[in-house]
């Protein structure tokens, strides 16, 4: 065949138009590609790739964490919607009782607007994290009521128009689906979850109110008790909008399989869901085998919240080993993030993008 001039232009064409797919996609390497990927193609952020599928991308962050200036780059621009992982709290915002500080999340909140990121608001009522002025006494119904009804009005009318939604109540359930027996439930019974809600939502009758909590991924006594509690508090005209799913998961405990299955049946509730707090720990020392396994869940995790029509979006619970809670936390576990202790990309990384480029 012969070679004409136009033909040639057209195979540059093709061949540009190919090779930028493949860029787009991360699948071109070799030291040519890599080179031009780091000083001269954009790559689309994961923030850019989930909005695509009109869902976002998040991550937790933590006031002490907001001066490390790499650290910040990469949350300003690779993630449109941040979680305070600490600063929104009851005892970082109302350490005395009726004297209220929003500084801590008021910080995050600009650096959320500074970088275009909406914000989930983290959390109203809760067992843990709670003032000794709260837990350090006996509280009758009525003065409980009265404390608790003040402090989620005074924290959702402070962040009206800030946060796209609030985690109201968090981790209500024990793991057989009976009520945890917290200050509040002790005190006040189980009404004090319909309660909560109908205060926050007279605070701001727009932001979408959430019940979040962890090991409720897969179908089980756990979230079968989320699905009833739902059902009841939207018969009953309780506004509630959404049930975040932690996911705060571990390799030895086993995939959540269900994970899909079990979003989908909130949303036929007429619900909004949202994976709040993913992060999927191992136990150290991690080696090659435990990440890919980590990059896998990472990848069927997004791919299961896209799946899902009324899945509005991920957010990990922070995106870095080098400020991840699991340590601290879970003795002799870690390496729970996307990215390592020196933000570089692992394997859950490419994972994801490759979950938010494919489906
Ligand atoms: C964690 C924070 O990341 C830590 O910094 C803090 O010391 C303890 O709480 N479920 C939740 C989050 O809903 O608020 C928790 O965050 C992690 C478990």
């Amino acid at each position: 065949m012969r070679t004409t001039r136009s033909t040639i232009r057209t195979r540059l064409r093709l061949a540009g138009a190919f090779a930028t797919v493949l860029m787009a996609a991360g699948v071109v390497t070799g030291p040519a590609a890599q080179a031009g990927e780091e000083r001269h193609v954009k790559q689309p952020t994961l923030a850019e790739l989930a909005q695509r599928h009109g869902r976002y991308f998040g991550s937790a962050t933590d006031n002490p964490e907001l001066t490390d200036r790499p650290y910040t780059e990469i949350l300003g621009r690779e993630f449109d919607q941040i979680t305070p992982g600490n600063g929104m709290k009851w005892y970082a915002t109302e350490p005395e009782q009726g004297v209220f500080d929003f500084s801590k999340g008021d910080e995050i909140v600009n650096f959320a607007r500074a970088h275009h990121q909406k914000v989930r608001g983290h959390t109203l009522v809760w067992h843990s994290q709670l003032p000794d002025w709260l837990t350090g006494r006996e509280w009758t119904a009525s003065e409980l009521r009265a404390v608790l009804k003040k402090h989620i009005q005074t924290e959702v009318r402070h962040y009206r128009g800030k946060v796209f939604a609030w985690d109201v109540v968090n981790e209500a359930f024990n793991e057989d689906g009976t009520y945890r027996e917290t200050i509040f439930y002790r005190t006040l019974g189980p009404g004090y979850i319909a309660d909560s809600l109908r205060w926050a939502h007279e605070a701001d009758p727009r932001v979408k109110l959430y019940l979040n909590d962890y090991n409720i991924e897969a179908v089980g006594p756990k979230s079968d008790a989320y699905h009833r509690l739902a059902k009841e508090l939207r018969a009953q005209g309780v506004p509630l909008h959404g049930i975040g799913m932690q996911a705060h998961l571990a390799l030895q405990y086993g995939y959540p399989d269900t994970l899909e299955d079990n979003l989908r049946r909130f949303s036929r509730l007429g619900l909004d869901t949202a994976l709040t707090e993913v992060d999927i720990r191992m136990e150290l020392p991690a080696d090659e085998a435990k990440l890919a396994t980590q990059a896998e869940w990472y990848r069927d995790v997004t791919e299961a919240c896209l799946a899902v029509r009324r899945c509005v979006g991920v957010t990990i619970w922070d995106y870095t080993d080098k400020y991840s809670w699991i340590p601290a936390f879970f003795e002799g576990e870690g390496a729970a993030l996307p990215w390592d202790e020196e933000l570089r990309r692992k394997p859950a990384y490419y994972a994801i993008r490759e979950a938010l480029i494919r489906r």
